[in-house]
């Protein structure tokens, strides 16, 4: 089921006022580290996936690539994007990421912000990448991790005095779709285990280059308790990979 959640008024403006939609990459917890990730962008195609607010799809133009699509599921997302952007080298398509064709070597850089946990399957998106890059290309994406998303409730467990006991981790090894509870609405989302993101890259093609599991900034770390809560548990998964091989 291909759930468009962002185009749900309430969702939507409950979204828009977190500060990463507010403020943008500098905003964004991982950026500090995905940014690190990226590849040189100059004169390259490259391709969002899930692209939202289109925070990505800029900063690629901004360090000189050549040409922009992003894909968004979701109409309000990508009026808020094209709303926000200068540039005629970006190009929004409204469209479900699993049902994106292009051509084959039609990009250098596939990037993909916190979007692959609202897809069912990893192997058909990452086999599609594969064709759509050239070889030798940069896939770049972060994820909700499997740590997260395993349980599904996607909340802490408390004590009697609402002190935060431990974060669930349980059903592991179930992959598929969880209900998850984000900005205090349901939400559909999907886990996958770290050895399936991992096995799935190396099957399509990839060579895989890096890994992070992001903390937050030292110098976020004693703004609020809960932001040293993030330190306790790892709530992102990054990955860079090139294409290797063609499959
Ligand atoms: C957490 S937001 C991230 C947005 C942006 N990448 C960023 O990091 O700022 C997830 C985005 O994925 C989009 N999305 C969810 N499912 C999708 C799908 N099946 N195809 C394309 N986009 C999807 C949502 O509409 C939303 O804009």
């Amino acid at each position: 089921m291909k759930e468009n959640k962002y185009d749900d008024p309430v969702f939507f403006n409950k979204y828009s006022n977190m500060d990463r939609s507010k403020y943008g990459l500098q905003a964004a917890g991982e950026w500090h580290e995905l940014r690190k990730m990226m590849p040189d962008f100059t004169n390259k195609r490259v391709l969002d996936l899930g692209c939202g607010f289109g925070w990505h799809c800029r900063y690629a133009i901004e360090k000189g690539a050549e040409s922009v699509i992003g894909i968004d599921i979701s109409q309000k997302m990508l009026d808020e994007a094209k709303s926000k952007t200068g540039s005629e080298k970006i190009q929004y398509i409204c469209l479900p990421m699993e049902d994106i064709e292009f051509e084959p070597d039609s990009f250098e850089v596939v990037i993909s912000s916190l979007a692959f946990h609202y897809i069912q399957s990893f192997e058909n998106i990452a086999d599609k990448i594969n064709k759509f890059l050239t070889l030798g290309g940069d896939f770049v994406f972060s994820v909700e991790h499997p740590v997260f998303t395993a349980n599904g409730s996607q909340d802490w467990y408390y004590d009697n005095q609402g002190n935060r006991l431990h974060w669930p981790v349980d059903r592991y090894f179930e992959e598929g779709d969880r209900k998850a509870v984000f900005l205090g609405e349901e939400v559909i989302k999907y886990h996958k285990t770290l050895s399936s993101y991992l096995n799935t890259l190396i099957k399509a093609g990839f060579e895989i280059i890096g890994i992070v599991e992001p903390k937050p900034e030292e110098k976020l770390l004693n703004t609020s308790a809960e932001m040293m809560d993030e330190l306790r548990r790892p709530m992102m998964l990054l990955i860079s990979a090139k294409k290797k091989q063609v499959i």
